[in-house]
């Protein structure tokens, strides 16, 4: 945050994870912060850690009117948005987009683009007016580099990062900051729960025998973004944790009989001949027929 200034910062999906990491980022530096999310018991919880720093605030985002009321009667002192941290969002299910559940996607559409879009649009012209402000948006690794099962998840983190940059050019000379930040796996959040419906097993599994990121480690990152100085954006954070990283593309094979390099008659159907000389060596992702079970968890962030 720019030095001397107490500044106001609205936080969406501040009741759990990284929401709630940067609602207490920003208020353990003196800054209002608007806490808002649909649970209200989480934010009461930070209002009384905080004190009348915290804002506490029931919001769904995917209702645009409930936005408008919210953003255009936030009381004094905490009326001057200085900081949107669009970060409300969830990943819904895992599976292959022709089994995929159509309310998921809704959902996540629901939440990830248009309440991103109603808060910026409510939030926007305030900052205008005033010549200062700093849209902080929730992208996602999974905008950038796909993953089986991340479908339409993938989708909406794209359409975030694409918005945050066209943002830019709209709003170039009105001092108003645009930063998406994107990371991979973090844990210690709901993310992974939400997502597998409340298996938390299954939630477990996917950070099992690794160090993910952490909620605090995106506040960090948010933070450090809006305390640049006034004349520094930063357009784009990509973090992610040391333990992940990136893999070859996966490499459908169909076995040809008598076709050239196979190996015939050893009783087990023949081994299927690498498309390439390096092909065999790499531990490409291999086609095969997935059971159900193989779908959970992947790689989800
Ligand atoms: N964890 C990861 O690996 C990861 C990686 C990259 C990006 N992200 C993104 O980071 C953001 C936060 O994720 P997280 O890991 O902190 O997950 P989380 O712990 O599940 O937090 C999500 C927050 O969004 C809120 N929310 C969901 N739907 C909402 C709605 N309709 N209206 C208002 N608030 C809503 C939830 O609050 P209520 O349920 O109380 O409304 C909750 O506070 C998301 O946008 C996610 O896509 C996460």
């Amino acid at each position: 945050m720019t030095a001397g200034q107490q500044q106001t910062v609205f936080v969406t999906g501040a009741s759990s994870g990284f929401g709630a990491a940067i609602a207490r980022r920003f208020a353990a530096d003196g800054a209002l912060v608007i806490a808002t999310a649909r649970r209200t018991e989480p934010l009461a919880t930070l209002a009384r850690e905080f004190g009348p720093n915290i804002l506490p605030l029931a919001l769904d985002v995917r209702d645009r009117t409930a936005v408008e009321q919210a953003v255009a009667g936030l009381p004094t002192p905490f009326s001057h948005v200085d900081v949107l941290v669009n970060n409300a969002g969830l990943a819904r299910g895992l599976q292959p987009a022709q089994r995929a559940d159509p309310d998921h996607w809704q959902q996540m559409l629901d939440t990830n683009c248009a309440g991103l879009l109603h808060c910026t649009r409510a939030v926007l012209p305030g900052m205008v007016a005033r010549g200062r402000g700093h849209l902080i948006n929730l992208g996602s690794t999974a905008g950038s580099y796909p993953y089986p099962g991340a479908n339409v998840y993938g989708a909406t983190k794209a359409f975030v990062h694409q918005f945050s940059l066209n943002l830019r050019s709209d709003l170039h000379g009105t001092g108003v900051r645009v930063t998406c930040i994107e990371p991979g796996m973090s844990g210690g959040t709901e993310f992974s729960t939400v997502r597998f419906d409340g298996d938390e097993a299954t939630a477990r599994a996917v950070y099992a025998d690794m160090q993910p990121l952490t909620a605090d480690n995106i506040a960090a990152a948010v933070h450090w973004a809006v305390s640049q100085p006034a004349h520094v954006n930063i357009n784009t954070i990509e973090l992610m944790p040391v333990a992940q990283s990136f893999a070859p593309f996966q490499i459908h094979r169909t076995p040809t009989r008598g076709g050239p390099g196979e190996v015939v008659g050893s009783g087990t159907g023949g081994a299927v001949p690498p498309a390439h000389p390096s092909a065999a060596r790499l531990p490409g992702r291999q086609h095969r027929q997935p059971p159900e079970s193989e779908d959970l968890p992947a790689s989800p962030h």
